[in-house]
Protein backbone atom coordinates (compact mmCIF):
# COMPACT_ATOMS: atom_id res chain seq x y z
CA UNK A 1 0.00 0.00 0.00
CA UNK A 2 1.33 3.53 -0.92
CA UNK A 3 1.84 5.41 2.30
CA UNK A 4 2.30 9.12 0.70
CA UNK A 5 1.56 11.57 3.68
CA UNK A 6 -1.31 13.72 2.34
CA UNK A 7 -1.87 16.13 5.57
CA UNK A 8 -0.74 16.28 8.76
CA UNK A 9 -2.48 17.83 11.78
CA UNK A 10 -2.82 18.61 15.19
CA UNK A 11 -3.24 14.46 16.24
CA UNK A 12 -3.37 12.64 13.10
CA UNK A 13 -2.12 12.01 10.10
CA UNK A 14 -3.51 11.37 7.01
CA UNK A 15 -2.25 8.96 4.13
CA UNK A 16 -2.72 8.33 0.39
CA UNK A 17 -3.67 5.12 -0.45
CA UNK A 18 -3.77 3.09 -3.75
CA UNK A 19 -7.26 4.30 -4.27
CA UNK A 20 -8.23 8.09 -5.09
CA UNK A 21 -11.40 7.81 -3.15
CA UNK A 22 -10.07 6.48 0.12
CA UNK A 23 -7.63 7.31 2.78
CA UNK A 24 -5.78 6.31 5.75
CA UNK A 25 -6.50 8.23 9.11
CA UNK A 26 -3.66 7.24 11.47
CA UNK A 27 -3.89 8.97 15.07
CA UNK A 28 -1.18 9.84 16.95
CA UNK A 29 -0.73 10.16 20.83
CA UNK A 30 0.15 13.84 20.63
CA UNK A 31 -2.57 16.14 22.97
CA UNK A 32 -2.97 19.94 22.46
CA UNK A 33 -5.21 22.62 23.90
CA UNK A 34 -5.49 26.22 24.61
CA UNK A 35 -5.43 27.35 21.15
CA UNK A 36 -2.08 25.10 21.03
CA UNK A 37 -0.43 26.53 23.80
CA UNK A 38 -0.32 23.43 25.69
CA UNK A 39 0.93 19.73 23.75
CA UNK A 40 1.75 16.46 25.13
CA UNK A 41 2.27 13.07 24.06
CA UNK A 42 0.49 10.41 25.63
CA UNK A 43 1.09 7.09 25.58
CA UNK A 44 -2.33 5.01 24.10
CA UNK A 45 -4.34 7.71 23.77
CA UNK A 46 -4.07 7.56 19.69
CA UNK A 47 -5.20 3.99 19.98
CA UNK A 48 -8.13 5.04 22.68
CA UNK A 49 -9.74 7.71 20.28
CA UNK A 50 -9.36 5.40 16.83
CA UNK A 51 -11.41 2.37 18.59
CA UNK A 52 -13.85 5.30 20.35
CA UNK A 53 -14.56 7.35 16.62
CA UNK A 54 -15.12 4.29 14.82
CA UNK A 55 -17.26 2.63 17.42
CA UNK A 56 -19.27 5.92 17.13
CA UNK A 57 -19.21 6.11 13.20
CA UNK A 58 -20.40 2.55 13.25
CA UNK A 59 -23.20 3.30 15.24
CA UNK A 60 -23.97 6.57 13.41
CA UNK A 61 -24.02 4.97 10.41
CA UNK A 62 -26.40 2.10 11.50
CA UNK A 63 -29.39 4.89 12.16
CA UNK A 64 -28.23 6.11 8.90
CA UNK A 65 -25.86 9.25 9.82
CA UNK A 66 -23.50 9.41 6.77
CA UNK A 67 -19.73 9.07 7.92
CA UNK A 68 -15.90 8.99 6.21
CA UNK A 69 -15.36 5.80 8.24
CA UNK A 70 -15.22 2.76 6.19
CA UNK A 71 -12.70 0.09 8.56
CA UNK A 72 -10.28 0.08 11.08
CA UNK A 73 -6.59 -1.49 9.93
CA UNK A 74 -5.38 -1.48 12.97
CA UNK A 75 -6.24 0.30 16.33
CA UNK A 76 -4.82 3.36 15.34
CA UNK A 77 -5.75 3.54 11.60
CA UNK A 78 -8.89 3.94 10.12
CA UNK A 79 -9.67 3.46 5.95
CA UNK A 80 -12.01 6.28 5.22
CA UNK A 81 -13.69 8.14 2.24
CA UNK A 82 -11.83 10.90 1.12
CA UNK A 83 -13.61 13.88 1.54
CA UNK A 84 -13.35 17.69 0.46
CA UNK A 85 -13.56 19.14 4.34
CA UNK A 86 -15.64 22.45 4.57
CA UNK A 87 -13.55 24.61 7.11
CA UNK A 88 -15.89 24.31 9.90
CA UNK A 89 -15.59 23.25 13.42
CA UNK A 90 -19.49 22.26 13.95
CA UNK A 91 -20.24 22.81 17.94
CA UNK A 92 -23.44 21.14 19.19
CA UNK A 93 -23.91 21.64 23.20
CA UNK A 94 -26.84 19.97 25.29
CA UNK A 95 -25.10 21.56 28.50
CA UNK A 96 -23.69 25.14 29.06
CA UNK A 97 -20.27 25.01 29.90
CA UNK A 98 -16.54 25.70 28.58
CA UNK A 99 -16.30 28.40 26.52
CA UNK A 100 -20.11 29.18 26.03
CA UNK A 101 -19.92 30.13 29.81
CA UNK A 102 -16.96 32.19 29.45
CA UNK A 103 -18.63 34.13 26.58
CA UNK A 104 -22.20 34.58 27.98
CA UNK A 105 -24.41 34.29 30.69
CA UNK A 106 -25.05 31.20 31.02
CA UNK A 107 -25.53 28.96 34.34
CA UNK A 108 -22.78 26.36 34.13
CA UNK A 109 -24.46 22.97 33.77
CA UNK A 110 -27.43 25.05 32.46
CA UNK A 111 -29.74 22.58 30.03
CA UNK A 112 -29.61 23.90 26.74
CA UNK A 113 -33.04 22.64 24.74
CA UNK A 114 -33.01 22.64 22.07
CA UNK A 115 -29.20 22.23 21.74
CA UNK A 116 -27.08 24.70 20.81
CA UNK A 117 -25.37 24.63 17.09
CA UNK A 118 -22.36 26.81 16.27
CA UNK A 119 -20.01 27.23 13.76
CA UNK A 120 -16.21 28.12 14.25
CA UNK A 121 -13.98 28.85 11.22
CA UNK A 122 -11.47 26.38 11.39
CA UNK A 123 -8.33 28.57 10.91
CA UNK A 124 -5.61 29.07 13.05
CA UNK A 125 -4.53 32.33 12.02
CA UNK A 126 -7.50 33.68 13.11
CA UNK A 127 -7.78 31.43 15.77
CA UNK A 128 -11.07 29.88 15.11
CA UNK A 129 -13.52 32.75 15.49
CA UNK A 130 -16.67 32.15 15.50
CA UNK A 131 -18.87 32.52 12.37
CA UNK A 132 -22.73 33.73 11.58
CA UNK A 133 -24.23 32.30 8.36
CA UNK A 134 -23.98 35.22 6.52
CA UNK A 135 -20.23 35.40 7.62
CA UNK A 136 -19.94 31.75 5.97
CA UNK A 137 -21.67 32.61 3.06
CA UNK A 138 -19.45 35.71 1.88
CA UNK A 139 -16.23 33.63 2.75
CA UNK A 140 -17.71 31.05 0.20
CA UNK A 141 -17.33 28.38 2.95
CA UNK A 142 -20.24 27.26 2.65
CA UNK A 143 -23.70 27.72 0.91
CA UNK A 144 -27.18 28.44 2.60
CA UNK A 145 -28.34 24.64 1.76
CA UNK A 146 -25.40 23.48 2.88
CA UNK A 147 -25.53 25.13 6.34
CA UNK A 148 -29.38 23.93 6.69
CA UNK A 149 -27.96 20.22 5.87
CA UNK A 150 -25.26 20.63 8.32
CA UNK A 151 -27.50 21.82 11.01
CA UNK A 152 -29.91 18.62 9.85
CA UNK A 153 -26.55 16.06 9.81
CA UNK A 154 -25.59 17.78 13.08
CA UNK A 155 -29.00 17.49 15.27
CA UNK A 156 -29.36 13.70 14.35
CA UNK A 157 -26.16 12.65 15.63
CA UNK A 158 -26.27 14.47 18.22
CA UNK A 159 -29.94 12.55 19.67
CA UNK A 160 -27.81 9.44 18.13
CA UNK A 161 -25.11 9.92 20.25
CA UNK A 162 -26.60 11.23 23.50
CA UNK A 163 -29.26 7.83 23.35
CA UNK A 164 -26.12 5.27 22.56
CA UNK A 165 -23.24 7.21 25.51
CA UNK A 166 -26.69 7.09 27.77
CA UNK A 167 -27.05 3.57 27.55
CA UNK A 168 -23.51 3.37 28.31
CA UNK A 169 -23.77 5.35 30.98
CA UNK A 170 -21.85 8.64 29.71
CA UNK A 171 -23.84 11.68 28.97
CA UNK A 172 -22.72 13.84 25.94
CA UNK A 173 -22.53 17.53 27.34
CA UNK A 174 -21.12 18.78 23.76
CA UNK A 175 -18.92 18.11 21.03
CA UNK A 176 -17.00 19.48 17.78
CA UNK A 177 -17.26 17.59 14.70
CA UNK A 178 -16.19 18.50 11.13
CA UNK A 179 -18.07 17.76 8.08
CA UNK A 180 -16.79 17.13 3.82
CA UNK A 181 -18.23 16.11 0.82
CA UNK A 182 -17.53 12.86 -0.44
CA UNK A 183 -17.00 11.69 -4.25
CA UNK A 184 -20.93 11.55 -4.65
CA UNK A 185 -21.23 15.69 -3.30
CA UNK A 186 -22.87 14.37 0.08
CA UNK A 187 -22.36 15.84 3.34
CA UNK A 188 -20.78 13.49 5.59
CA UNK A 189 -19.12 13.78 9.23
CA UNK A 190 -15.46 13.11 9.13
CA UNK A 191 -12.14 13.90 11.05
CA UNK A 192 -12.99 11.95 14.92
CA UNK A 193 -15.29 11.77 17.48
CA UNK A 194 -13.42 11.37 20.39
CA UNK A 195 -12.70 12.75 23.98
CA UNK A 196 -10.20 14.92 21.87
CA UNK A 197 -13.38 16.78 20.52
CA UNK A 198 -16.33 16.00 23.12
CA UNK A 199 -17.01 16.43 26.80
CA UNK A 200 -18.67 13.40 28.59
CA UNK A 201 -19.31 12.90 31.64
CA UNK A 202 -19.54 10.15 34.08
CA UNK A 203 -23.96 10.19 34.60
CA UNK A 204 -23.30 8.44 38.20
CA UNK A 205 -20.68 11.08 39.27
CA UNK A 206 -20.87 14.22 36.93
CA UNK A 207 -16.74 13.43 36.53
CA UNK A 208 -15.12 14.55 32.84
CA UNK A 209 -13.92 11.24 30.77
CA UNK A 210 -12.60 13.80 28.36
CA UNK A 211 -9.69 16.29 27.16
CA UNK A 212 -10.61 19.00 29.72
CA UNK A 213 -8.78 17.00 32.25
CA UNK A 214 -5.94 17.84 30.17
CA UNK A 215 -6.64 21.78 29.59
CA UNK A 216 -6.90 22.05 33.37
CA UNK A 217 -4.16 19.86 34.11
CA UNK A 218 -4.88 17.32 35.80
CA UNK A 219 -3.50 13.86 35.79
CA UNK A 220 -5.43 10.48 34.54
CA UNK A 221 -6.21 11.39 31.04
CA UNK A 222 -5.58 8.41 29.40
CA UNK A 223 -7.56 6.13 31.81
CA UNK A 224 -10.36 8.31 31.48
CA UNK A 225 -10.37 7.60 27.40
CA UNK A 226 -9.55 3.75 28.57
CA UNK A 227 -13.16 3.93 30.30
CA UNK A 228 -14.78 4.86 27.57
CA UNK A 229 -13.38 2.45 25.53
CA UNK A 230 -14.43 0.17 28.23
CA UNK A 231 -17.82 1.48 28.82
CA UNK A 232 -18.66 1.51 24.56
CA UNK A 233 -16.84 -1.27 23.17
CA UNK A 234 -18.81 -5.20 23.49
CA UNK A 235 -16.35 -7.72 25.00
CA UNK A 236 -15.84 -9.19 21.63
CA UNK A 237 -14.65 -5.91 20.39
CA UNK A 238 -12.63 -5.58 23.07
CA UNK A 239 -11.22 -8.71 22.49
CA UNK A 240 -10.49 -8.43 19.05
CA UNK A 241 -8.04 -4.81 19.55
CA UNK A 242 -6.34 -6.31 22.55
CA UNK A 243 -7.99 -3.80 25.07
CA UNK A 244 -6.71 -4.48 28.72
O1 LIG B 1 -14.23 25.11 24.36
P1 LIG B 1 -15.67 24.98 23.98
O2 LIG B 1 -16.57 24.98 25.17
O3 LIG B 1 -16.08 25.97 22.93
O4 LIG B 1 -15.79 23.53 23.29
C1 LIG B 1 -17.03 22.98 22.90
C2 LIG B 1 -16.81 21.55 22.42
O5 LIG B 1 -16.12 21.53 21.18
C3 LIG B 1 -15.98 20.70 23.38
O6 LIG B 1 -16.48 19.38 23.37
C4 LIG B 1 -14.59 20.74 22.77
O7 LIG B 1 -13.86 19.58 23.09
C5 LIG B 1 -14.90 20.82 21.29
N1 LIG B 1 -13.88 21.56 20.54
C6 LIG B 1 -12.96 20.90 19.74
N2 LIG B 1 -12.03 21.58 19.03
C7 LIG B 1 -11.98 22.91 19.07
C8 LIG B 1 -12.89 23.63 19.87
C9 LIG B 1 -13.85 22.92 20.59
O8 LIG B 1 -13.00 19.66 19.67
N3 LIG B 1 -11.06 23.55 18.34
Amino acid sequence: MNKELLYTGKAKDVYKTDNEDEVIVHFRNDITALDGGKTDSLENKGRYNTLISAKLFEVLESKGVKTQYIDLITSEEMLSKSLKMIPLEVICRNIATGSLIKKYPFQEKQELNPPIIQFDYKNDEFHDPMLNDDIIIALNIATKDDLERIREITRKLNSVLVDFLKEHGIILVDFKIEVGFDKDNNIVVGDEISPDTTRLWDIETGKNFDKDIFRKNESGVVSAYHKVVKAILTPEEQKKWNVE
